[in-house]
């Protein structure tokens, strides 16, 4: 698709669709008499007729009869100026991009200046954009059909009317700032979506290779299962057991052209199917479950897009790939694994692989010493209880991370919410006999016994833990701008945490 940025007048803007945003209360807003002039008076009267005020999410669609360069005029309200939030914009753009595809909207114009009165218009711009772009994404290696319709319906040019050339270049910005984010997340998705049989652990690991190759400013160490054992990563190791394909440690690291000015850790789950292992999920909970190399995906979505962000820290990014799955190898309930540096888990439950993967992987990141260290993982079906599918957990020792983890997620409008990791509870991971047991107390804080779990590995590093076993994936679309799987979570989260350090 084509995006152009033009200051242009609303009549000499010619496509075949003209995306109007209207404030509830249209008479009060210029660009809206300006459009109502051109019908003499007629649009308004009609849109109070079938009851149109421009709420939040309300659509009205008017032919422009020869009025307009334009065939029609999409309105989508806005609602209340106090009442919009940035994320009211990723779904506006998405609204918009179906709406022009159902359409069959080959060019689509849209007008800048109704959000200037409420955001900047490099905010307008990006947020819109971001939903526009991620409701573009379809994923149909599986369905040609599908694919072929996509491609038809496709929208092939967006024009951004601006006024001047200041508002101009700062939408120009904004909306290339989203097309780079998005990449990132579609990468996400695309792993996320792929099915486990075409993405097992050697295959992340080549997708990780390919990010890297890219860009000198990315490095990729690969360790296989042979120099996983020299290091005595027991833990992961066990948990890869059961499964015919061989499990990989991935480290991906980003320098800055700069001397950095810090140094941060972000690490993935990355099963790339989880069959719960001997302690087997019933067929309804496996279904899903290629899904739970979400956090690794993010972690590559990130990689994606670092080389081009140009931001002063270095980043590792590392996870370990691994399947859990069942065979006469396969890890048992009642096993005692030992994880890289000494400590022994009591494994209760084979289908609580990714604390006892991820105890390997946090190990292995503090060997790299960075200032803080955050993981992704779709951890528990107890985070999903609690928070629901749209918001993920957020753990961990060190409230200046959370806190800079929370304003991230304001912006980027992924939503974190914090659990604690009470002292109190330290004795739900106690073991009878080794240092810590995988499950926590029985039919009680079930995500935050997963923190728990991973805290005693994550030490003295400032550390959170990001549970996103409920917005990884979806399986109805409550958002235009996600479609039925991998969400992409995270990604964009990610950037603007490294962003505000
Ligand atoms: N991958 C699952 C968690 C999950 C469940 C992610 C549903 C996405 C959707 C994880 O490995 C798991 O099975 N966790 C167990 C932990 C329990 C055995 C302590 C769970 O949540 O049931
Ligand atoms: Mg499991
Ligand atoms: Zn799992």
């Amino acid at each position: 698709m084509q995006l152009r940025v033009r200051s242009v007048a609303l009549e000499k803007a010619s496509a075949d669709l003209l995306i109007v945003p209207v404030w509830k209360g249209l008479k009060q807003q210029p660009e809206f008499q300006e459009l109502d002039e051109l019908w003499e008076g007629g649009l308004l009267t009609w849109l109070s007729q079938i009851g149109f005020e421009g709420n939040k999410r309300e659509t009205a669609i008017v032919p422009s009869f020869g009025k307009l360069g334009v065939s029609q005029v999409l309105l989508l309200g806005l609602g209340d100026r106090k009442r919009i939030v940035a994320d009211d914009l990723r779904l506006i753009g998405g609204a918009a991009y179906k709406k022009a595809k159902e359409l069959n909207a080959k060019r689509v114009a849209i007008l800048s200046e109704p959000f200037l009165t409420s955001f900047s218009p490099r905010e307008a711009a990006t947020t819109t954009m971001e939903g526009w772009y991620g409701a573009t994404y379809a994923f149909h290696a599986y369905h040609q059909e599908a694919k072929q319709k996509e491609s038809e319906r496709a929208v092939q040019e967006l024009l951004w009317i601006a006024h001047g050339s200041t508002n101009a270049k700062a939408i120009e910005k904004g909306a290339d700032e989203a097309k780079l984010l998005l990449e990132g997340v579609h990468v996400t998705r695309d792993l996320v979506n792929t099915i486990a049989h075409e993405m097992a652990p050697k295959d992340l690991v080549k997708a990780a290779q390919e990010i890297a190759d890219v860009s000198a400013r990315l490095s990729i160490t690969i360790l296989d299962q042979k120099e996983m054992e020299k290091r005595k990563m027991g833990a992961a190791l066990a948990v890869a057991r059961g499964a015919a394909n061989k499990p990989y440690t991935v480290h991906l690291v980003y320098k800055p052209k700069k001397k950095a000015k810090k140094r941060i850790a972000i690490i993935g789950k990355g099963v790339t199917f989880d069959t719960g292992g001997l302690s087997l999920k019933p067929s309804d909970g496996m279904v899903t479950m290629k899904m739970d190399m979400a956090g690794a995906a993010a972690v590559l979505g990130l990689f994606k897009v670092l080389p081009a962000l140009d931001l002063d820290v270095e980043v590792h990014g590392i996870f370990i790939a691994v399947e859990n799955a069942i065979s006469a190898e396969a890890y048992r309930p009642g096993d005692v694994v030992t994880a890289m540096d000494g400590t022994t888990i009591d494994v209760q439950n084979t289908d609580a692989e990714g604390r006892v993967v991820l105890a390997d992987a946090l190990l292995y990141a503090r060997q790299q010493e960075p200032q803080a260290m955050v993981d992704l993982a779709t951890l528990t079906g107890a985070c999903i209880v609690a928070l629901g599918e749209e918001i993920a957990g957020v753990m961990g020792t060190d409230a200046r991370l959370i806190e800079r983890l929370k304003k991230a997620s304001l912006q980027s409008g992924e939503d974190i919410w914090e659990l604690p990791l009470p002292d109190k509870y330290a004795d739900h991971v106690k073991s009878r006999i080794a240092n810590i047991k995988n499950v926590g107390a029985k039919g009680q804080a079930g995500a935050i016994a997963g923190g728990l779990f991973l805290k005693r590995f994550a030490g003295d590093t400032p550390w959170a833990h990001l549970d996103i076993a409920g917005p990884a994936w979806t399986d109805r679309e409550t958002r235009p701008d996600q479609s039925y799987g991998g969400t992409g979570f995270g990604v964009r989260l990610l950037v603007r945490y490294l962003q505000g350090l």
